[in-house]
């Protein structure tokens, strides 16, 4: 059967923008991630009244018909589904190859005047293939309205062949932060899938909270879940105030776990638990004061300055001691309680244990640590965290799984089957390949979707910037490591400073776009400028999904130089092209009608602010930036 594919397919690397109008109305086909081939013929297929989708005897395929029949009923009410192994005219034809030759997960979907057949070896694939289905349908797809004309659903003639790039295609949420609900999660997880990702992982435990019922260790989520609440800028916000209650929180229950698991499942999606110690525990010992080396008082941070953070790659340096203590045997007893718990809950073969940024300042001056150094003979804190790391490998393997960290459990010596997680830079992941161990990668350069994505002046404010076309260059796959040790990777959303689903939404989309194509699609095929028109188009899906995004690509670049002493220089770019940027000084809003920028502006002696706008022909597509005159000084170094 792949060779009849082969025959009928033309492999289109470099493909243009498809300029061919699909679907009703003024539709190209555009889907993300980029499909390996994609091979349009003339014409259209226009679904029948009652279209009917054929599946196989299999319970996979039977769930993944519904999602679709789900889909398409919901905007034209008429949807059928039947077991079936043969095609019948004007159908939706689902079939499992027998052909063991077609790798997991790839996917043949064939749309020709007489239906839709849509092959794979295996149900993963055929839940993907109705992905890239769905996104040929036109936009109204993705939303939720009834559509009054059933016979305008059309589909492009199209031969598309598809198959991952990597297994690994994660999307990062921290649910620590901030908690989100089991069907925010939900939800979530509706989103990712229509991109192709297939693994959640979930950043179950951090300083501002536990998240997750450890039915052997209640006070965990009785105590680690909640604290008090605020709202303002991470790092800043206040205290606790004596007795104030902690009420702000949240955690997932057991049968909340199973809920999420068997969800993502039902989508081809693992999930990957994530406890992180020995650092990041404030809200464990919150709950356990005893698993700290340094005794005191101690609290679920509401997001205070307890830590000072130095940047520049040096260590942590706490004004708590927020890090599980590695010198006490109840440590490692407590931890065993945990992953015992954690691994009968996610069915998924890997546990994160997190071991990034541990703050050392207590542990260098506690005898119980100096002890265990002479003890274990361990040379300095890097072996004691390499101690500690490698002992929690010891519990995660002995329930049966693999342990995955970020890259500082390289730190001191390796455990010896432990999978690193790579996000300062590539270099961890790098250096953990060459030791011959498997890698994630999730460098913060490209893959850190809590970055800002735009100007500072327009985004909430997070210390570092990644924009789109930045996420678009990850490259996951580094020259002269062993590919096959390189699992994939992912973007880790941090939500320090996401208070709700609206803005995790915002944060992650069009991000994900780009790093689910960087994970799917032929490196060859990466072509900024017909991603740019892709993303515009699903833009269009979002807002029929009722799913925030950025539109940062629209707003100008700023980028500030001195002249002389007092005055500024302003650069201006687009990430996107066919954009025209006006401005303003004298404090007016600018529209199509104002100076269009053409070269580097001089800022006006005495102006306050520069306010900028960007529009495509006559209509205005960025957002209104205002900037401080004072603020692009200092970004000139001008004082
Ligand atoms: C991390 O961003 N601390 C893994």
């Amino acid at each position: 059967m792949k060779k009849i594919f082969l025959l009928t397919i033309v492999i289109s690397l470099f493909s243009p923008v498809y300029s061919q109008k699909a679907g009703h109305k003024n539709e190209i086909i555009s889907i993300i991630p980029q499909p390996v081939s994609v091979t349009q013929g003339k014409g259209s297929f226009t679904l029948p009244h009652n279209i009917v989708i054929i599946t196989p005897k299999n319970e996979e395929v039977k769930r993944t018909a519904q999602h679709l029949s789900k889909q398409i009923r919901t905007v034209t009410n008429q949807v059928n589904i039947k077991e079936g192994t043969t095609a019948s005219p004007k159908s939706i034809f689902l079939s499992l190859s027998a052909n063991k030759n077609i790798p997991k997960d790839e996917y043949q979907l064939k749309i020709t005047t007489s239906g839709v057949t849509l092959i794979a070896n295996e149900p993963s694939g055929i839940f993907y293939g109705v992905q890239t289905l769905l996104q040929l349908f036109s936009k109204e797809i993705a939303g939720n309205e009834i559509h009054k004309k059933p016979n305008e659903w059309v589909l492009p003639i199209v031969t598309i062949e598809d198959h991952p790039r990597f297994g690994w295609r994660g999307l990062m949420l921290d649910v620590s932060r901030h908690f989100f609900t089991v069907a925010e999660v939900k939800d979530y997880i509706d989103q990712m899938v229509k991109y192709k990702f297939n693994l959640l992982h979930l950043h179950l435990t951090d300083d501002q909270g536990w998240r997750i019922q450890i039915k052997s260790l209640p006070k965990l989520t009785e105590v680690g879940a909640w604290r008090v609440e605020r709202t303002g800028t991470f790092g800043t916000l206040s205290k606790p105030n004596p007795g104030e209650p902690a009420t702000y929180g949240g955690f997932y229950t057991h049968e909340d776990i199973k809920e999420i698991v068997k969800y993502a499942g039902d989508r081809f999606v693992n999930i990957l638990p994530e406890i992180d110690v020995p650092g990041h525990s404030l809200a464990a010992i919150a709950s356990y004061p005893e698993l700290s080396c340094t005794p005191g008082e101690y609290y679920v941070s509401p997001g205070d300055r307890f830590m000072i953070w130095p940047g520049g790659g040096q260590h942590f340096y706490g004004l708590l001691d927020n890090t599980i203590c590695p010198a006490l045997e109840k440590s490692f007893a407590f931890l065993d309680k945990v992953f015992t718990e954690v691994a009968q809950l996610f069915p998924f073969e890997y546990i994160h244990m997190g071991g990034d940024e541990t703050a050392r300042n207590f542990w260098e001056k506690n005898e119980q640590i100096k002890a265990l150094m002479q003890k274990e003979n361990l040379k300095d804190l890097d072996e004691v965290q390499s101690y500690f790391v490698k002992r929690v490998e010891k519990i995660i393997n002995s329930k049966g799984k693999k342990m995955i960290g970020w890259d500082e459990i390289l730190d001191g010596g390796l455990a010896p089957n432990a999978a690193v997680m790579s996000w300062r830079g590539m270099k961890g992941g790098i250096e953990a390949a060459k030791q011959g161990h498997e890698v994630v990668m999730s460098p913060t350069d490209y893959a850190y979707i809590d970055y800002m994505q735009g100007d500072a002046s327009i985004e909430p404010p997070v210390y570092a910037t990644l924009r789109l076309k930045k996420a678009y260059q990850f490259e996951p796959l580094p020259e002269g490591i062993n590919p096959s040790l390189v699992k994939g990777g992912q973007a880790n959303l941090w939500t320090e400073q996401v208070y709700n689903m609206r803005h995790a939404q915002y944060m992650t989309w069009p991000r994900a776009f780009a790093i689910a194509e960087a994970l799917w699609s032929p490196k060859e095929k990466r072509n900024w400028k017909d991603f740019t028109a892709r993303v515009e188009t699903h833009f269009e899906r979002l807002n029929a999904a009722e799913v925030k995004y950025s539109p940062a690509i629209y707003d100008p670049i700023i980028i500030a130089s001195k002249k002389d002493t007092t005055t500024v220089i302003v650069k201006l770019e687009t990430e996107i092209e066919g954009l025209s940027i006006h401005y303003s000084f004298e404090n007016s809003f600018p529209d199509n009608f104002y100076p269009s920028y053409k070269e580097p502006l001089i800022v006006p002696k005495d102006a306050a602010y520069m306010k900028l706008i960007t529009y495509r022909g006559n209509k205005p597509v960025g957002r209104l930036m205002v900037i401080p005159v004072a603020d692009l000084k200092k970004r000139a170094g001008i004082k």
